[in-house]
């Protein structure tokens, strides 16, 4: 993280490659200047602690047990089944993380998503002749990406005070959430997400992103949870997800050939929260159980810093990001 960081744009597109981390060194840069001694000053009384706060920075992720009570669970899970409910798919997009030169990168749909609730389908929804195999409810890969602007019931949980207080514990001076999801992983023929980092996504200079991912259902390895890969976050992103000249969105890089034995299941219960540093690895696997894994993940980043024009995601001027405080 802090040399990351500290070295900017262009050592930051160098790639993981390297050996381990070293232990963390004195902060440099403005992002990581204000995290950690504000983190120590707020992990008292915050969600999360010390320790939790600690593991964050050490490891690149960390795993917040009972953040979201039952009712919150379920409430998210009501609403967006009547979101689904309420969605006409005339207009069809299939999400993929498979491919780099994926369909939504030229897809108005997914454009303008950012600002949107938006509905994809999972990659295997269809068959040859283009119908569903199955209802429309179990069809359905995410919804994104402006939940959390313009749902009342996601919004409420986004904007919550105990969000804002695990983002303060992590040192966060001015967070806004710039993208939301509500992830389905459907039974039988939930998509794999491949290994990513977030920031790839949601670049500002210097990196600032943070990944919130709440387990809505039990995960574990069955029905496709989360693998995190420890400490690669002190390594830098890797590539860049961005905005070409005639408005086609391509990675900068390769991706980076990541060592799948080398990542942990982040298996948990619903309920539990997944703080992920923006520059973490993580990917999950294709669900062929009969059980889905529903998830809600919010990306915040620092609102103070420049958010970069190549970025996917860009909203009119009367339709701004909010930072939580
Ligand atoms: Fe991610």
């Amino acid at each position: 993280m802090h040399s990351v960081l500290a070295q900017g744009r262009g050592a930051a597109l160098a790639g993981p490659s390297g050996s381990r981390a070293a232990p963390p060194r004195a902060p440099r840069c403005r992002f990581h200047a204000t995290a950690q001694p504000a983190a120590a000053e707020a992990a008292a009384g915050s969600p999360l602690s010390q320790q939790q706060v600690e593991a964050f920075w050490r490891d690149g992720f960390v795993v917040v047990p009972g953040f979201a009570s039952p009712e919150e669970v379920a409430a998210l899970r009501a609403r967006a089944e009547a979101l689904v409910d309420s969605f006409d798919p005339a207009t069809v997009s299939i999400f993929s993380t498979k491919d780099d030169n994926q369909a939504q990168s030229k897809d108005p749909y997914f454009l303008e998503s950012a600002s949107k609730i938006s509905f994809f389908f999972e990659e295997k929804a269809f068959d040859a002749s283009g119908a569903l195999r199955q209802p429309k409810r179990l069809s359905i890969n995410k919804i994104g990406h402006a939940l959390h602007d313009l749902d009342p019931a996601f919004s409420a949980y986004s904007r919550s005070p105990k969000m804002a207080a695990v983002l303060r514990a992590l040192g966060l001076r001015a967070p806004a959430p710039v993208q939301s999801m509500y992830i389905f992983k459907q039974p039988r023929i939930g998509g794999e997400v491949v290994p990513h980092q977030d920031s790839t996504f949601l670049w500002t200079d210097p990196p600032s992103c943070v990944g919130a991912w709440l387990a809505l259902e039990d995960a574990d390895r069955s029905n496709g949870c989360l693998w995190g890969l420890r400490g690669v976050h002190t390594k830098g992103v890797a590539r860049r997800f961005v905005r070409g000249p005639e408005g086609q969105l391509v990675f900068t890089a390769p991706a980076p050939d990541y060592d799948l034995s080398q990542f942990d299941p982040i298996e948990v219960a619903a309920g539990t929260l997944v703080l992920l540093h923006g520059a973490n690895v993580h990917y999950s696997g294709e669900n062929t159980s009969p059980v889905s894994r529903h998830s809600y993940t919010l990306h915040f980043v620092e609102s103070g810093l420049p958010w970069s024009p190549e970025n996917w995601a860009q909203r009119p001027p009367d339709f701004p990001w909010r930072p939580l405080y």
